[in-house]
């Protein structure tokens, strides 16, 4: 299996990395963001716990995350690795991740980090509220509060690979195509 994380603070292009990623080596993509927001859609009970933590671009407890991401891999026990798009993203998570792989008899072989400035990330967040739809990308002072989220909480779990040595820093400006070049290179050298 190949098992990569796709790290990096919002609006940094996980998710379009993504699709590319999916289409060229056939990994099972989970983006806990895409689920929350699947499951607000529906109106489930998860989505009800996540609501509020989303909407004000707080990270959502990890046990709700934990738990969710836990019952997507017994789920999708078939696949030929994951590409974890925007989990973990506190220490605590990576951690849980950790051990749950380690059940499956498997683990993370790489985390790809993209790179791009604060101003940048701003721009495309605000860009893309024009027409999202969703309510974390609807002004500057939520976006803000996102990237700080990220600062504190998430940016630990980079120092966590970082000691496993699995660390790969991607510069995630320029176009989609080229950055894509540089992940699928740090990909290979992992697989
Ligand atoms: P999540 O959905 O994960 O959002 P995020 O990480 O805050 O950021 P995005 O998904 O918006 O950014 P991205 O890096 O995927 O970039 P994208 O490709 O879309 O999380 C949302 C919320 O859910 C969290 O705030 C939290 O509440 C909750 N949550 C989720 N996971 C959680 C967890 N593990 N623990 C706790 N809470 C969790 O690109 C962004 C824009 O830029 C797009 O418009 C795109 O077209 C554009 N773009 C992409 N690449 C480029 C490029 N190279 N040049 C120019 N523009 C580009
Ligand atoms: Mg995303």
């Amino acid at each position: 299996m190949i098992n990569i994380v796709l790290f990096g603070p919002p609006g940094a292009g996980k998710g379009t990395q993504s699709e590319n990623i999916i289409n060229t080596f056939g990994l099972k993509h989970i983006s806990t963001g895409d689920l929350f927001r699947k499951h607000l859609g529906e109106g489930t009970e998860l989505g009800k716990k996540a609501q509020s933590f989303m909407d004000n671009g707080k990270l959502v407890p990890d046990e709700v995350v934990i738990g969710m991401v836990e019952d997507f891999l017994n789920e999708n026990t078939g696949a030929k690795g994951f590409i974890f798009d925007g989990f973990p993203r506190t220490v605590a998570q990576a951690e849980a991740l950790d051990e749950l792989l380690k059940s499956h008899d498997t683990s993370i072989n790489a985390m790809l980090m993209l790179d791009v400035p604060q101003d940048e990330l701003k721009r495309r967040l605000l860009e893309r509220g024009k027409t999202s739809g969703r309510a974390d990308d609807q002004n500057e002072e939520k976006i803000n509060v996102r990237i700080k989220e990220y600062l504190n909480k998430t940016l630990p779990v980079a120092e966590f690979y970082e000691k496993q040595g699995k660390i790969n820093k991607i510069n995630g400006v320029g176009t989609v195509d080229g950055i894509f070049n540089d992940i699928s290179a740090a990909i290979k050298v992992h697989s």
